[in-house]
């Protein structure tokens, strides 16, 4: 959903910033731009399509300076030109600014500047007119910039600089910003992998918060409190993390992390899960919501409760969840699932809870996200940043974390943590390179298929769904899944000659599943079974081994792996699927 950079300090700013898009290219790749401060004058460079081939026809290094800011764009307002590539400018073209987010009242704003020179078709770039308008008036830039964001309605992540004002001054709302601190300069950014090159010393931004950034220093201002002061963190992550480490694609690293992800997301500290299921034992309802992969690690997590700890679980889309705010009550319990903490469906259903006094859990990656900050209490999946579009290694980490607090509310959490930590060897064969050979043969068979079916009952239709997800969002092949017991009440018709269906077996439910396979195979369907047993009816046989509870991980990893070799045969980028960014800050 767009992510800005901007850097003040002693270096050159536009190969730090240059590397800095490179870095939050996952946030959007449809359009890019950078303006530096040159000479007391802006200068900028801005167009459509992927960074890479923006910066060969423009040179983005060719802007001199040492203040500059910086834009991927994920479009929502306008459409992807070079135009409505960000940074926008007011009518003197003395205000350059980025902007992610989204600005509701941009419409009636413009109206009242009627007398203005919109260039784009974007939201953003009326802040530079409203900051043009204020200036006008008298005020100085910091008060200018304030004056104009007290004037939108949304969300936003800004950055603004001024000819002639060697600063740059940013405001965050619903968006994430973050500050990065080295010797050399000041970093304002949308996200930490962004400036992990230079430091790990960062400063997490709240809502409504102003910051003046000078060569000297920072201060920050925030609207509701005044003048604060936020303590500097160090990030445990380091630069070699967010690179590909030797792989073609992040997100066959990040299918490969699992080996190590799961382990830490086990390390929690015993206190705060205590806390939390003190919390469940109280709770008068409980809802699990999340969105896409998340949402459907939710899911994993209701049969998880159920079978394991007998707990009945209210599983709700985020974006639905509004539909369920009058169930709230104090002691309801709302868990919100969400590898950046910054999805604005999830926000918006943990304000829906907080407005009726429910209890907010979070599990979330990213700590100094807005859902950090937001819940009550929260566990991280500690899986590290995933820079691929695509979940896979937090979608484990997220149903890892439901499988332990499972064990712990029946008071058997050593046994959860036991249980996670002996998949190490499963998840290392399941990522094997004869297993990726193996996927890959399967994967050739199915590249040229319009349709792919996946079938479960259970624990394995929530994987079902998640390896539907995958498949289609990846390589743009249409996949759906059903309950097996679903299929004889429609989806049946679908079948026909060679059609595949993807057949997920546990050992509760494998009669049933294997009944259901062979509905599909008398109306000529290809069967391929992920199981630990081989049984006559597969066509095509994935081994996995038994995980019981842990069969949504061990299941979903050759999925996982498939989905990528399909988007490879097909000559698709598997980290930057079309139409997509990671942290959808938009409703
Ligand atoms: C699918 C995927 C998305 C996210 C969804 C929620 O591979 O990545 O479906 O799971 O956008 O994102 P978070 O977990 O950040 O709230």
């Amino acid at each position: 959903m767009c992510g800005i950079i901007g850097y003040i300090g002693s270096e050159k700013a536009s190969p730090i910033l240059l590397k800095g898009l490179f870095n939050l290219e996952y946030r959007g790749y449809d359009s890019a731009g950078m303006a530096t401060l040159n000479n007391e004058i802006i200068v900028c460079k801005k167009g459509a399509g992927k960074i890479h081939d923006i910066n060969h026809k423009l040179n983005f290094l060719s802007l001199e300076g040492t203040i500059g800011i910086a834009h991927n764009r994920w479009a929502t307002h306008g459409g992807v030109n070079d135009i409505n590539a960000h940074p926008h400018f007011d009518c003197s073209k003395a205000i350059a600014i980025v902007h992610n987010g989204i600005i509701e009242n941009h419409r009636e704003l413009k109206e009242a500047l009627s007398e203005h020179k919109f260039e784009s078709e974007t939201d953003s770039e009326i802040l530079a007119h409203l900051i043009e308008e204020e200036l006008k008036k008298g005020f100085s830039f910091e008060d200018a910039f304030v004056n104009a964001i007290l004037k939108l309605d949304g969300n936003y992540a800004v950055l603004a600089i001024k000819a002639g004002e060697e600063k740059i001054l940013a405001a965050r709302k619903g968006s994430p910003l973050v500050v990065g601190v080295t010797d050399h300069g000041i970093f304002l950014s949308s996200d930490i992998p962004s400036f992990l090159e230079w430091t790990k010393k960062v400063v997490y931004l709240h809502d409504y918060d102003i910051v003046i950034a000078e060569r000297g220093g920072i201060r920050i201002y925030n609207l509701i409190e005044g003048q604060v002061s936020r303590p500097i963190d160090t990030v445990e992550w380091d630069a070699e993390q967010i690179k590909k480490g030797g792989f073609d694609h992040y997100m066959l690293k990040e299918i490969l992390d699992q080996t190590e992800t799961i382990y830490r997301a086990i390390q929690q500290d015993i206190d705060v899960v205590n806390k939390i299921i003190d919390e469940i034992r109280k709770a008068y309802g409980i809802f699990f919501v999340g969105c896409g992969s998340s949402y459907h690690a939710c899911l994993a997590g209701s049969y998880l409760f159920s079978k394991i700890a007998e707990t009945h679980i209210n599983v709700v889309l985020a974006s639905e969840f509004e539909n369920y705010e009058h169930f709230l009550r104090e002691n309801t319990l709302v868990f919100a699932v969400s590898q950046s903490g910054e999805t604005a469906d999830v926000l918006e259903a943990v304000r829906a809870a907080k407005r009726s006094g429910s209890k907010v859990i979070g599990i979330v990656n990213r700590m100094g996200s807005s859902l950090t900050r937001e819940s009550d209490e929260f566990l991280l999946m500690n899986a590290g940043p995933e820079i691929c579009v695509l979940s896979t290694k937090t979608y484990t980490s997220q149903v890892a974390l439901m499988i332990l607090l499972a064990y712990a509310l029946i008071g058997r959490y050593e046994e959860g943590i036991q249980k996670l930590k002996g998949l190490y060897m499963d998840i290392y064969n399941l990522t094997s390179r004869s297993m990726r050979e193996h996927l890959k043969k399967l994967a050739e068979m199915l590249v040229h298929k319009e349709h792919i079916y996946l079938i479960g009952r259970g624990l394995q239709f929530t994987t079902a769904l998640e390896a539907a997800l995958k498949i289609k969002e990846v390589s743009y092949i249409h996949a759906e899944a059903f309950a097996g017991g679903e299929l004889k009440h429609g989806p049946l018709a679908l079948i026909e000659d060679g059609t595949p269906v993807i057949v997920f077996v546990g050992e509760d439910d494998e009669k049933k599943i294997l009944s259901n396979a062979n509905e599909v195979k008398a109306r000529g369907g290809y069967i391929i079974g992920v199981s630990a047993e081989r049984h006559d009816i597969f066509d095509y046989w994935i081994k996995v081994p038994e995980g019981g509870d842990l069969n949504p991980i061990v299941q979903i990893i050759p999925m996982q792996i498939l989905a990528y070799k399909l988007a490879v045969l097909k000559g698709l980028d598997p980290d930057k699927p079309r139409n997509l960014a990671k942290s959808v800050t938009v409703i």
